[in-house]
């Protein structure tokens, strides 16, 4: 008997912190994680749009285009999955947006919304000063996403009430963040 519950415990104790790892690797970091290493990136990104598209979803901002796609204009949205999952970061993910209050740091379309959640290949054997050489597929196993169009469309398609055609190699170049040639080899 004594011997069962002490299995049932390790047991339960390799589980648990298995889970609080998956956990971990999947933590989204929020942007001001990557500015020191990315300064030029990040100050773009942050005159985009998509930085502030969470602003959209509050009351009185741009009434006129919501009144005109049949949406409430003097509604709060900021607390509606229906709109949360493509105007913040992680929503729905591990470690990601919950919700204004619990994750304000995490609101708009930050970088991890396109590059994947941080925690996992921000470490010094991985994405880092000490490492400028790393190898990408190790980074993308822990989580990095080099963003194709696919990465793009889980929030450019049908199911927003405002969709565009989406041109890739167009919006690239529109939308997200000037663009430096990487300085070092990765593969
Ligand atoms: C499936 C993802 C998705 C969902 C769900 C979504 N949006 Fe958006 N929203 C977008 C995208 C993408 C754009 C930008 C469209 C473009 O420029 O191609 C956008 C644009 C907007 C705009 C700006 C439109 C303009 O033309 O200026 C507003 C306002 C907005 N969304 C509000 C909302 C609200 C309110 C909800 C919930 C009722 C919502 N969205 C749900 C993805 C989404
Ligand atoms: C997490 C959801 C999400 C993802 C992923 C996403 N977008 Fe967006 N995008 C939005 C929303 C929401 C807006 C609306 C912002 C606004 O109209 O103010 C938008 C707006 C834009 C705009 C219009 C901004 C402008 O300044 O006119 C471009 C261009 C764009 N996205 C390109 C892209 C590209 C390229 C990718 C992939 C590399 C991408 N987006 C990925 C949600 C997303
Ligand atoms: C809307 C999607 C989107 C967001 C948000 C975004 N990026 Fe990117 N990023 C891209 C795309 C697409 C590329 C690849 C462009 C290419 O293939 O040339 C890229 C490339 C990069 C690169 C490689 C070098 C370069 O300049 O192309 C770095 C570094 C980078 N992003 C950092 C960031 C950081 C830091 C943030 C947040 C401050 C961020 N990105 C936000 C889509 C995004
Ligand atoms: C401690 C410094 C550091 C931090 C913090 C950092 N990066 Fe990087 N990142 C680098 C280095 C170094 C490279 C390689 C640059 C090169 O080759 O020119 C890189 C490359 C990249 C690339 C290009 C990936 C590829 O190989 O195609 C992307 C995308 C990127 N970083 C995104 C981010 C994001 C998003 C964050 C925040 C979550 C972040 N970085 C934080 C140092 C950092």
């Amino acid at each position: 008997m004594k011997r069962f519950s002490w299995r049932v415990m390790l047991g339960f104790m390799f589980v648990s912190s298995f889970l609080l790892l998956q956990g971990l690797n999947a933590q989204y970091v929020a942007a001001g994680k990557c500015r020191a290493c990315h300064l030029p990136q990040t100050k773009s990104w942050e005159q985009t749009r998509m930085s502030k598209a969470f602003e959209l979803l509050k009351p009185g901002v741009s009434a006129d285009v919501k009144r005109a796609h049949s949406l409430d204009p003097d509604k709060d949205y900021t607390h509606d999955s229906n709109c949360l999952s493509c105007h913040v970061t992680g929503y729905g993910q591990a470690g990601g947006f919950v919700s204004l209050e619990k994750t304000p740091n995490l609101v708009g379309v930050q970088c991890e919304a396109c590059h994947g959640p941080g925690a996992g290949y921000l470490k010094p054997e991985m994405m880092s000063l000490q490492n400028k050489e790393y190898k990408r597929s190790e980074l993308v196993a822990t989580g990095l996403v080099v963003p194709t169009a696919a990465t793009c469309q889980q929030c450019h398609n049908k199911k927003s009430p405002f969709f565009k055609p989406f041109d890739f190699s167009t919006r690239v170049h529109e939308g997200t963040h000037v663009h430096e040639p990487l300085k070092y080899k990765h593969d």
